[in-house]
């Protein structure tokens, strides 16, 4: 542990903060590493790996939910359009802030659709009618939120502005599951989750 040297308690600091001397050496070397310092503990090609993953999935999102906003018809069928427009909003928000994630680890996004459905962990399911887009909308954040929060559990505290953004995009994906529950319940009258109990 050549970084850290045991403070004595009247110096006032914590034990184990790393001497200021060497934290302001350790900062001077490798500066063409930009924010990968020495106590990034990832393998940084490793992240912008996942990230390029995550960064399909808002990708494939994106454009669902804008497919399904523009062709969306039936009746009453305008709320559930501008709630489909709202979440590919929310999506590319989503999309940029992954896309700029990678570039600050030594990545470039890659948004190529090239091979784009592969590298996605949500698919691109159209639906034949409104209901039909609901529902795969509604399993596409399912498996966001599933994947999402195993990647939080895997970042932990070993890049925790990954884990923080990405506890951000989760909050939005739990929302837009939810949003997708209720819209379904409201046009087929019962809730689609198992275990799901309707009011009484
Ligand atoms: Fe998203
Ligand atoms: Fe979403």
């Amino acid at each position: 542990m050549s970084g850290l040297r045991k403070l004595k308690p009247e110096e006032g600091l914590m034990p184990f903060l790393t001497d200021i001397q060497q934290l302001r050496a350790k900062a001077r070397t490798n500066i063409q590493q930009g924010l990968i310092t020495p106590s990034y503990k990832e393998d940084a090609k490793h992240i912008i790996d996942i990230l390029q993953i995550v960064l399909a999935t808002e990708l494939v999102c994106v454009l669902r939910y804008t497919m399904n906003a523009v062709t969306a018809a039936g009746i009453s069928s305008e709320s559930v359009k501008k709630e489909f427009d709202e979440h590919a909003r929310e999506e590319l928000g989503h999309l940029r802030m992954v896309a700029e994630r990678i570039s600050q680890l030594g990545g470039t996004p890659n948004l190529s659709p090239e091979g784009l459905a592969s590298r996605s962990a949500s698919q691109y399911v159209e639906g034949a009618n409104l209901v039909e887009m609901i529902k795969e909308n509604l399993i596409a954040e399912r498996i966001a939120c599933e994947h999402y929060r195993e990647l939080i559990r895997y970042f932990a505290d070993s890049d925790p502005v990954t884990r923080v953004m990405m506890e951000g995009i989760l909050v939005k994906e739990e929302e837009h599951a939810n949003d997708m529950h209720d819209l379904l319940v409201a046009y087929e009258g019962r809730p689609m989750l198992p275990g799901v109990v309707p009011d009484a």
